[in-house]
């Protein structure tokens, strides 16, 4: 039985996932956070679904073998490929995975026309499909693979000349078409917010599921009794790849310096 106590683990293929954790650790200040980036594998936005299954295998098996008493599966594309084989091997563990915020965008746009940037992993995943199948009949839903960005964004560049002429290439044929609201399908780009500003009219809404996704890990650890009283203890991170390129970012994108660990996996 776990612990109110026990941490969370949260991953993702890299550094993307920390734009979820940093929401999770805003609504939920007193749980104790794990977070692994998968820099070694990254991205997976370009890889198969199998071998993006096995990485969150290991992944999860690392955390509870840390004592997790829930996983974050913080990135979209881990999420296609793996949460339910993850669900089947640990039926009992709470575990939160991710996906395009398509059902609010179909609500609140008002032009008809809704744009996802993705990987394109995700955007040709059966479950993106049916999520469209779902939610998305009544609007039209132009998508747009970004190969590139995840990259960029893993080396701490959220502002290059070279970074934004790449999403200005994504988000210029998205607006073309009509797009008043813009989705951030990867866990990476909400690191992209203030260079989309710049480039986005002020009356297309962009919208990322990481306060949801927040919502709901508070949601399961409530119905099993299992959220932390606090106080929480400083969260731990690791990397597959090499532990200082992770630090050297995390002031970056995390806002300050932390100690990174080597993943054994
Ligand atoms: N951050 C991930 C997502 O939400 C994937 C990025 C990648 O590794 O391609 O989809």
């Amino acid at each position: 039985m776990a612990e109110r106590s026990a941490p969370v683990g949260v991953m993702d293929s890299g550094v993307g996932g920390l734009s979820v954790l940093a929401e999770i650790q805003r609504l939920l200040p007193d749980e104790s956070l794990l977070y692994v980036a998968d820099c070694g594998h990254v991205p997976y936005g370009e890889k198969s679904p199998d071998y993006i299954r096995q990485r969150c295998r290991a992944i999860a098996a690392f955390f509870r073998a840390q004592g997790a008493k829930a996983m974050v599966l913080a990135c979209n594309t881990a999420t296609v490929a793996a949460v339910a084989d993850l669900r089947e091997l640990y039926p009992d563990w709470p575990l939160v995975g991710m996906e395009p915020a398509v059902k609010p965008a179909a609500a609140a746009t008002r032009s008809g026309v809704v744009g996802v940037l993705a990987t394109t992993g995700t955007l040709q995943s059966a479950k993106f499909a049916a999520l469209l199948d779902r939610f998305a009949n009544d609007v039209r839903v132009v998508t747009q693979p970004c190969p590139g960005l995840v990259e960029r964004i893993e080396a701490g560049d959220l502002s290059s000349a070279q970074l934004r002429q790449l999403l200005q290439g994504y988000v210029q044929p998205l607006l073309a078409a009509g797009c008043d609201t813009l989705i951030l399908g990867c866990t990476h780009y909400p690191f992209l917010r203030p260079l989309l500003a710049d480039m986005v009219p002020a009356d297309v809404a962009v919208i990322d599921t990481g306060a949801a996704v927040a919502r709901q890990l508070q949601r399961l650890l409530d119905a099993r009794g299992l959220l932390a009283e606090g106080p929480a203890r400083e969260a731990a991170f690791w990397s597959s790849a090499d532990p200082q390129a992770l630090s050297a970012v995390l002031p970056v994108l995390w806002h300050r310096q932390h100690p990174v660990q080597g993943l054994p996996l």
